[in-house]
């Protein structure tokens, strides 16, 4: 589906060097009423005319911080800024440069969906004991459906934390909610994988959720005995990694580091060194000794950038021929200039606005998420 406008040949035909200084001068000229926020997988010269880079976690942190701002403009894709339209106030309005840039990992859990899987889950078990808990990943709706049934969201940042509440585990947060016999974990099977086996929890414990099948491909007797129900989906960026990337990299540099996002397998992130969010990755970098070797499981656009910033250490992409992330890839210099001159103009364009009632449910499970972690 094509949600974008094509841009006028001004912007699609114009020089890098004509776009930079043109969004140079669109943001000194909105000033405190603009602020640019950048994903860390955001190209190299659109992430650098951002206000605040970070993680999903920090970003919708930030976004809460600047009332002053009238735009928030988010460089990242389109869950991001629907997240970051429901923490801000109503008088500030959130832009996506691209309306193409979406999330094929979010993509892959919908609202209808998700409540066809509850409905025949409460049929083989209390609902009321099962906590649903859904990655930042995920559209507006379904962070609804989650405040509006106990639940929280979760970031790869925190999902550790969120799921002790939810399971009411030793060390849980004091938040009300949580403390379920079970969770109903969605969309990224993957994080909800690792962080199960970072908890105690073992594969038996855990089912997959299969959207397309009655009760998820699931007998009553599995749904009964799991304690983390995953549904079936996943990063295509992230799971392209593979044990045999790690095999390969550790023969060439036998003393050398893995680090890997929980949006790997589990088969990579068990073979991993360290694992964690974005931000944790370029901690975790920063970390490693003069002249380490490092290898990446993330994005590309990151891994690049990191190992520009430590030209001492050899930074490299655990996968020799990994992809960007193609959605996140499409804010470009011609877009960011777009949207920007068109605030110039008073017009705003590609406002992402979540309607008010799907919102207020939603700031929910977004406000139960930053109260315990
Ligand atoms: P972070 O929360 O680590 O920024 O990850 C977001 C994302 O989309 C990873 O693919
Ligand atoms: Fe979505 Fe994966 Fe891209 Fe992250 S890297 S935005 S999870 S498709």
């Amino acid at each position: 589906m094509r949600l974008q406008t094509r841009l006028p040949d001004d912007y699609s035909g114009a020089s890098t060097a004509e776009l930079s200084a043109r969004i140079a001068r669109a943001k000194a000229t909105l000033g405190d009423r603009l602020v640019i926020l950048g994903h860390h997988y955001q190209r190299e010269d659109v992430i650098s005319f951002a206000d605040a880079r970070g993680d999903s976690f920090a970003l919708s942190r930030f976004a809460a911080t600047r009332p002053e701002a009238d735009f928030v403009v988010f460089c990242g894709v389109h869950f991001m800024a629907e997240s970051a339209d429901i923490l801000t106030g109503d008088h500030q309005q959130v832009i996506l440069p691209d309306l193409n840039a979406g999330c094929s990992m979010a993509d892959m859990a919908d609202e209808d969906q998700v409540l066809q899987i509850w409905s025949e889950l409460a049929q083989v078990t209390d609902s009321d004991r099962v906590v649903p808990i859904t990655y930042m990943n995920s559209s507006a709706s379904l962070k609804a459906f989650v405040g509006r049934n106990r639940g929280a969201v979760c970031t790869s940042s925190n999902a550790r934390s969120i799921l002790t509440w939810a399971l009411g585990l030793e060390g849980a947060a004091d938040v009300p909610g949580g403390d379920g016999d079970k969770v109903l974990f969605f969309p990224d099977q993957h994080l909800g994988r690792n962080t199960g086996f970072q908890l105690g929890y073992g594969a038996s414990e855990m089912a997959v959720v299969d959207p397309r099948r009655p009760l998820g491909g699931l007998e009553e007797r599995e749904v009964k005995g799991s304690s983390l129900l995953l549904w079936k989906g996943h990063c295509s960026v992230h799971q392209r990694f593979a044990p045999s990337h790690v095999e390969a990299f550790r023969r060439a540099y036998p003393e050398g580091i893995v680090i890997s996002h929980p949006e790997c397998s589990h088969e990579v992130v068990e073979l991993s060194d360290e694992v964690g969010s974005t931000d944790y990755i370029i901690k975790a970098v920063e970390r490693a000794p003069k002249g380490a070797a490092v290898a990446v499981g993330t994005e590309i656009h990151l891994v690049d950038r990191l190992a520009r910033a430590h030209p001492d250490k050899t930074v490299l992409s655990l996968d020799p021929l990994v992809c960007p992330c193609s959605t996140m890839s499409r804010i470009d210099l011609p877009h960011l200039a777009w949207v920007l001159e068109g605030l110039l103009e008073g017009k705003v364009r590609n406002r992402i606005a979540v309607d008010p009632e799907t919102a207020a449910d939603a700031r929910v499970a977004l406000e139960a998420m930053l109260a315990i972690a």
